[in-house]
C-alpha cells in the first residue's frame, strides 16, 4: 500500500495571529493525519479478546490494574498494533503524527521517593485512559477517535500494559 505523506502547512514565521487562519491550519493537519490514518489502511477498530484476563467489572479503575502482567501485556501489544499503531507508530516509535506514548511516563522516571512515583504513574493513568475513552477533538476535527464503547477496560489497561513495557525512561 502506498504512503501518502501529508501536505505540509505552509507557516509564515513568527505567532500565528489571525484565528481563521490557526483553525485553517488545524483543519489541514487533522486532514492530513487523517489521510496518513487512510493510508495505513485498518480504519475500523478491531475487537480484543479479553478472555483470558480477569474481568474489571463495569467500574472503571483509576489506576491499570494489569501493570506488569504478562498476559495482558501480550494482549495489549496486539490491541494497540491493531487499533493505534496507525497513529501512534508500530511498537509505539511515533513517526511524527501522534505523539510518542513511549515517553507518557517521563515525568515520572526520575522521582527518587516511590510513593511520589506511584502517585505519579497513577495520575498519568486517569489521564491515560481519560484520552483514550474520550479521543481527541479540536474545532470540531477529530484528532483521535473516541474508544469508548469500542473497546472495555481490559483491553485498554492491557495497552498501557504494553506501553509500560516500551517507556523511552524505563524505571
Ligand atoms: C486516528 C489517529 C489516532 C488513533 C487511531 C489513536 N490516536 Fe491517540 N492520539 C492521536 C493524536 C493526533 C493525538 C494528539 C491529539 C492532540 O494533540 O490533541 C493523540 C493523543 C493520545 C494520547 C495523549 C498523549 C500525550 O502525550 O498527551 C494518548 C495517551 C493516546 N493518544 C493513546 C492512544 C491509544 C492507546 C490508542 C489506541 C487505542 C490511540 N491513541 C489511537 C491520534 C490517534
Amino acid at each position: 500500500m502506498k504512503h501518502l505523506r501529508p501536505p505540509t502547512p505552509t507557516r509564515r514565521p513568527g505567532r500565528l495571529a489571525a484565528t481563521p487562519l490557526r483553525a485553517a491550519l488545524l483543519g489541514v493537519a487533522a486532514y492530513a493525519a487523517w489521510t496518513l490514518a487512510c493510508a495505513h489502511g485498518d480504519v475500523t477498530p478491531q475487537a480484543v479478546d479479553t478472555s483470558a484476563l480477569p474481568k474489571l467489572g463495569d467500574e472503571w479503575r483509576a489506576e491499570n490494574p494489569f501493570r506488569g502482567n504478562d498476559v495482558a501485556i501480550k494482549i495489549g501489544t496486539s490491541a494497540y498494533t491493531q487499533n493505534c499503531a496507525r497513529c501512534h507508530g508500530l511498537e509505539a516509535i511515533s513517526g511524527g503524527i501522534a505523539p510518542d506514548l513511549r515517553k507518557l511516563d517521563n515525568d515520572c522516571a526520575p522521582l527518587k521517593d516511590n510513593g511520589r512515583k506511584v502517585a505519579c504513574v497513577k495520575e498519568i493513568d486517569e489521564y491515560y485512559l481519560a484520552t483514550v475513552r474520550r479521543g481527541r477533538t479540536r474545532n470540531g476535527a477529530v484528532y483521535m477517535p473516541p474508544f469508548d464503547g469500542v473497546m472495555n477496560q481490559e483491553a485498554i489497561w492491557s495497552i498501557k500494559a504494553y506501553l509500560e513495557t516500551r517507556r523511552d525512561k524505563p524505571f
